[in-house]
């Protein structure tokens, strides 16, 4: 039985520079059942670039892991796929996804990501691709925006080829690509794919509380929810939402726990990549961890300016004693 059956409802979304492993396996501690990789490019796997190796690492606290790839072309993307399915970077992933939604210049303005939105038949193909390298069993994913823009709503069609094509599932976040991360997520047209076509659709896009998870769920016909923002230095919304699922109410955390739990965060990073670097990529966690407490502004930049754990623990555990 593949990890993925049953299909999990509750999913970290990928966020470049954010969902690492050591996010990964907080949130699925916390309560997100599986999640996708950052992005993956499809050309460096295929290129056997060595950069991207860290990016597909997967350990066993994390749950199940899909990696995810971007990239337009489907012999590439079928090569990189059957690669990374193969244990390329050292374990073999959950399932594989196929990025069809990022934004950014440098992926969308190359025909990649949200690009592809523009290009049902290509979406097609390189699903179609895809899925003849992988093994039969392998769960293959597909996460797309709405569009290019609101007036070119290719969603629903995009959908349809790629569910034809032979996508297991697919994450839909409620945006355009021309509207990046703007305006509020379009909950009602996540609805209408999840109507549309024949495989589960996980909806994404501004869940931040259990109320709006249960409301959103119900809603939206949808079998599972993701979620990104939400969770960065607030991991302890995964366990909000899967207590309210069981119909539970989960306690908000303490500040100790906020600030022990965004240092075991940062434990866990300095393991996965060396001190230097986890130290430096951990700023923007931690000022999310910490916003809003008593004392935090005053430390930001020292904690910006700081290189070692011991630094970072010697400025935060004051917080957790402010009034
Ligand atoms: C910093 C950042 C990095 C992201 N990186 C990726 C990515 O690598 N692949 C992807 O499919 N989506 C990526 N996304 C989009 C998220 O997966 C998600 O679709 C989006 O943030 C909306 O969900 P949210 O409102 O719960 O954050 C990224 C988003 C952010 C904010």
């Amino acid at each position: 039985m593949s990890a993925l059956s049953p299909l999990p409802r509750l999913w970290l979304a990928p966020m470049a520079g954010y969902s690492d492993t050591a996010m990964r396996a907080l949130c699925h501690r916390m309560g997100a059942e599986a999640s996708v990789s950052e992005m993956i490019s499809a050309k460096a796997v295929v290129y056997r670039d060595k950069k991207t190796v860290p990016l597909g690492r997967i350990t066993p606290p994390e749950g199940p892991v899909l990696l995810q790839l971007f990239g337009k072309e489907p012999s590439v993307m079928a090569e990189a796929a059957a690669l990374l399915a193969g244990g390329y970077c050292g374990s073999v992933p959950a399932g594989l996804d196929i990025n069809m939604g990022c934004p950014v210049p440098k992926i969308a303005g190359n025909g990649e990501g949200s690009a592809l939105l523009r290009d049902p038949e290509l979406c097609y193909r390189i699903v179609a691709a895809v899925r003849a390298a992988l093994p039969k069993e392998l769960p293959l994913s597909v996460k797309l925006r709405l569009g290019w823009t609101r007036e070119e709503l290719t969603v629903l069609r995009v959908a349809e080829a790629v569910t034809a094509a032979g996508a297991s599932f697919l994450f839909v976040h409620g945006r355009t690509r021309a509207e990046m991360y703007a305006g509020k997520a379009d909950w009602e047209t996540i609805a209408a794919v999840a109507a549309a076509v024949p495989v589960p659709v996980i909806g994404n896009g501004d869940v931040g509380d259990a109320a709006t998870a249960l409301r959103r769920l119900s809603e939206s016909g949808c079998h599972g929810l993701m979620i990104g923002r939400g969770a960065v230095g607030n991991p302890f919304l995964f366990r909000e939402i899967a207590a309210a699922l069981r119909g539970e109410c989960a306690p908000p955390p303490t500040r100790e726990e906020r600030i022990e739990t965004a240092l075991a965060h940062l434990r866990a990073a300095i393991a996965d990549k060396g001190e230097g670097i986890a130290v430096r990529e951990s700023r923007k966690q931690i000022a999310a961890y910490t916003r809003g407490m008593t004392g935090a502004a005053a430390i930001r930049g020292a904690v910006n300016a700081a290189t070692t754990y011991a630094e970072v623990a010697a400025l935060l555990s004051p917080l957790t004693e402010a009034p």
